[in-house]
């Protein structure tokens, strides 16, 4: 991938990369509260996939928004990007809680990760992956082979605090529930949430959020993804592979899965040279929603690369009418 040669500061892609993820929650912001998480999400697929080809860049969708048959756009395997250089494995997820978005819950997200080619842990079949994110302040202290209460006590100790100082986030799910036992027996705080792991993932690894963990089963792709932030912000993410059942374990094997290896943040996202950007569609610990106005929207922003370890938070004014008028697309 092009690189500084140590004097000469080069492109930031997430700074094009933007431009991909405020499109994306503009085109599903409308189905807010809406019940209808299909349109909200085929909103957001669109709205990336027509612009994310203005991207210089030659990449290649490793996650996305699944197999070639069942997604008509942004499946794995997709060339997306203008065909220049550089050559990147690109995440997306178009819209990250796609059901947060129909019931108008917040910490829906619209996500990417660009990172040089080769560089990305490609789930295949594996839906489901146990994970623990935190940030560079007690990314020591955590391990996902320790107890939920160990885990929650080093943070503690590394925070100069107690166990009930400490925040962590899990998906409300039956499988989670020992895991989730355990984090109430160590007093800590549990914020559960009914979808998106990734936008508290990434909180987590943020400076100054609210939130000191991320624990539990939730989906690989979003594993990945997180990964990717979490790298670009300092800390770190542990996954495992999380066979639902004996079948898919041995699918998974024959794959070349080992479902027991424990995945680093390195092995989920190899590369250095990492880039990522997130939009907020609705409210959240991370980014706040879209917000309409007469006229037009403004949308709360993200924007991460690992090599520098720059963050910006970018705020963004759009003129629906002017937008549409230029981009033949209907923003609206
Ligand atoms: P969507 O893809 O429908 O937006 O759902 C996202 C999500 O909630 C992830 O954040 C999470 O990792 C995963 O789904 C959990 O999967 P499940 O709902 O099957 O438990």
């Amino acid at each position: 991938m092009a690189g500084g040669n140590g004097s000469v500061p080069d492109r930031n892609l997430a700074l094009e990369l933007v431009r991909v993820t405020e499109a994306a929650a503009l085109g599903c912001a409308r189905w807010i509260g809406r019940g209808d998480k299909e349109a909200a999400d085929q909103g957001a697929v669109d709205a990336m996939r027509a612009m994310l080809d203005t991207v210089t860049m030659a990449g290649v969708v490793v996650i996305g928004e699944g197999e070639k048959d069942k997604a008509p756009m942004l499946f794995n395997g997709e060339e997306v990007g203008n065909g220049e250089p550089p050559e990147v494995d690109v995440a997306v997820d178009p819209l990250e809680g796609t059901r947060l978005t129909s019931v108008g819950q917040p910490n829906a997200i619209a996500v990417i990760a660009v990172a040089e080619r080769g560089t990305m842990f490609f789930p295949g079949a594996a839906v489901y992956m146990d994970k623990i994110a935190a940030g560079a302040e007690i990314a020591g202290a955590i391990s996902i082979d320790a107890s939920p209460q160990d885990n929650v006590r080093r943070a503690a100790e590394l925070k100069g605090g107690k166990p009930t100082d400490i925040t962590v986030v899990v998906l409300d799910r039956e499988r989670n529930q020992k895991l989730i036992d355990g984090l109430r027996d160590v007093g800590a705080k549990v914020n559960l949430i009914t979808d998106g792991d990734v936008a508290p993932a990434i909180a987590a690894a943020r400076q100054g959020s609210t939130v000191d963990l991320m624990m539990g089963i939730g989906g690989t792709p979003e594993g990945v993804i997180a990964a990717a932030a979490v790298k670009c912000l300092g800390g770190a993410v542990q996954g495992r592979l999380w066979p639902r059942d004996d079948d898919e374990r041995a699918k998974l094997i024959e794959a070349g899965y080992d479902p027991d290896r424990v995945l680093t943040t390195d092995d989920l996202v190899g590369g250095e040279n990492i880039f990522v950007a997130a939009t907020g569609v609705t409210d959240g610990a991370l980014l706040n929603g879209v917000r309409f106005s007469k006229d037009g929207a403004v949308t709360d922003s993200i924007v991460m690369r690992s090599r520098s370890g720059t963050v910006r938070r970018v705020e963004a004014y759009h003129h629906l009418e002017k937008l549409s008028r230029l981009s033949g697309r209907e923003y609206r």
